[in-house]
């Protein structure tokens, strides 16, 4: 029987994030220091790979995250990244300074709880590289932020000093 394909899951918190004035002018400020870069970006349709990869493996690998919760990480994860342009400040550190701050001064009716806070500034802090005594939530976009570069198709490729075993030269996930 033809099952009926739900239009589409509204995310309130995560668009209030993604609207929230903090967000705008760090965003604003990495897509200015982007403008002539060859290599990977940090912009919108980054950050939404990145949502959808950990998506898909949160569901195959039954971990059990909500929804909105990954996507309001994934689009967070690289929010310090005019810091380390800027001021070589990792983007992970500065990220999870300005990711608490956004999500601290949400406005009630679209607010995360505590635990859901620190799983988001986790993933912000945690996603950059292996590290002793990983959390899941670290691991996951730690994996699904690697996995979305298109390193096979990318003409910056020879250039890029990623690790040989570690560029996606054929599709995974
Ligand atoms: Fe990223």
């Amino acid at each position: 029987m033809k099952k009926e394909i739900k239009k589409r899951d509204k995310m309130p918190r995560l668009n209030a994030v993604i609207n929230h004035e903090l967000y705008q002018k760090y965003y604003e400020r990495i897509r200015s220091c982007e403008t002539d870069r060859i290599f990977c970006c940090h912009q919108m349709n980054h950050l939404l790979d990145v949502a959808r990869i950990a998506y898909i493996k949160n569901l195959e690998e039954g971990l059990g995250y909500e929804k909105e919760l990954i996507y309001t990480a994934a689009v967070l994860h690289d929010i310090g990244k005019s810091f380390q342009y800027r001021e070589q400040i990792p983007h992970e550190i500065a990220g999870e300074k300005v990711a608490r701050r956004i999500l601290d001064s949400l406005p009630e009716e679209v607010n995360f709880t505590d635990e859901e806070k620190e799983l988001i500034c986790l993933a912000v802090k945690g996603h950059r590289r292996r590290h002793e005594g990983m959390q899941q939530i670290e691991e996951l976009f730690y994996e699904s932020d690697k996995r979305s570069r298109m390193c096979l198709s990318c003409a910056a490729e020879k250039k890029c000093n990623w690790d040989k075993e570690e560029k996606n030269m054929e599709i995974t996930i």
